[in-house]
């Protein structure tokens, strides 16, 4: 029934006009059944980014900007600068010699290195250095600066969650002085005392929600991934904790290291929360929602919300490194995840029906493989019946 010829049209109306809205109108608009992510999946290579961080370089004299950072952006998002729901990623260049200047803000954000040997952040008077598979934390309201001491232009992956915090509107900001040398003359400070894993100092205070470590090493990521067992979707997974309460690294980011090898796809899964992927190592492919991007190293591609995703190796193995607002749903008792129980066919084909339950997969009984339920058919043409048991998809809680 058209909105003018309902019986009630002219209470609606009479609301609207008073300040109210009626829930009965629109209340599958205001309580969708599942989420629906805006942006399509995403993917922007290296090999097309690096003319960019070249003219960057040239054009732009970091005297000049807060930062000489290049943000990835999905026009899903109208223009703002958006890469996926609540997050952001760049690329940062510093020519030799460069200084970012230091500031401070409420939005957390993380650095990790891809080509930035030789070049230091300091965060809150500690020297971090960046090499090559480096995190570094700069968490909410933390100073924090950029210097490229090498003689070579340097290029790390940041991430950001300025979306959140200005939907909150809850940023805050603060410039430092271009002019404090003091500011970069200091050593590794207090990063000493979290260096190791497992030991920290016995009269260490409280459970700080941000992480008093702010650089986790890639030597150590890699030599945990060398050691990890296959978790549930059959990819290594490493998780970066605060080590003052085992939890994710900030309240607002989350952090985490996969490995993929060869040819095995990860078991294809969705979860309440968004993800940035930066490739840290290796080729592959990703199936995420209705779109396949094939990777290499540097690239990075999205996962947004609720969006159906399986990665796999074309070389031995591949690394990804993935920054997520995964903690911001936990904290909000709002974390779902749903896997499929069966492995992906070679071609598996994505629907991008509205709720899980459409979505689930169904075991053919004639071949025994499996397809979406919203397919008539599966991946061998056999025909489906939608009485077959779902082999998949549960909306359940649980861990990675
Ligand atoms: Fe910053």
């Amino acid at each position: 029934m058209s909105r003018a010829g309902r019986p009630d049209a002219a209470l609606i109306r009479a609301l609207e006009g008073a300040g109210y809205h009626p829930l009965w109108d629109r209340y599958q608009r205001i309580t969708p059944v599942a989420p629906r992510a805006k942006d399509a999946p995403m993917h922007w290579r290296w090999a097309g980014f690096e003319p960019f961080a070249e003219r960057a370089a040239r054009e732009v004299p970091i005297e000049d900007v807060e930062r000489r950072a290049i943000i990835m952006v999905n026009p899903a998002f109208g223009g703002e600068t958006v890469t996926t729901g609540n997050l952001i990623a760049a690329f940062t260049v510093l020519e030799p010699g460069d200084r970012a200047v230091p500031h401070r803000h409420s939005a957390a954000a993380i650095r990790f290195s891809t080509r930035a040997e030789g070049a230091f952040t300091i965060v809150n008077g500690r020297r971090c250095e960046m090499r090559e598979g480096d995190l570094v934390l700069t968490p909410p309201m933390c100073w924090h600066g950029h210097i490229n001491e090498s003689g070579h232009r340097t290029v790390w992956f940041d991430a950001a969650n300025m979306p959140l915090i200005c939907g909150m509107d809850a940023n805050f900001f603060e410039p430092g002085n271009r002019r404090d040398e003091q500011f970069w003359e200091v050593d590794q400070g207090e990063e000493r005392l979290w260096a190791s894993a497992g030991i920290a100092a016995a009269n260490a205070q409280g459970a700080p929600a941000q992480s008093p470590k702010y650089r986790y090493t890639g030597e150590e990521a890699r030599r945990m991934l060398d050691a990890l067992p296959p978790g549930a979707d059959g990819a290594r997974t490493l998780r970066y904790v605060n080590p003052a309460t085992g939890g994710p690294v900030m309240p607002t980011l989350d952090c985490y290291a996969k490995r993929l090898d060869r040819d095995t796809a990860t078991r294809p899964c969705r979860v309440t929360h968004n993800q940035v992927c930066l490739v840290v190592s290796g080729e592959g492919s990703s199936s995420i929602g209705e779109k396949t991007f094939e990777w290499s190293r540097h690239d990075v591609f999205t996962v947004p919300h609720w969006t159906w995703a399986t990665h796999r190796a074309r070389s031995a193995q591949a690394d990804l490194f993935l920054v997520t607002d995964r903690a911001v749903f936990e904290a909000l008792d709002l974390l779902r995840i749903a896997r499929m129980r069966c492995k992906p066919p070679a071609r598996w084909r994505y629907s991008r029906a509205s709720t899980w339950r459409r979505t689930a997969s169904v075991r053919c009984a004639r071949c025994g493989r499996c397809a979406p339920r919203t397919g008539r058919r599966c991946a061998n043409r056999c025909a489906l019946r939608s009485r077959e048991a779902a082999c998949v998809t549960s909306a359940k809680r649980s861990r990675w």
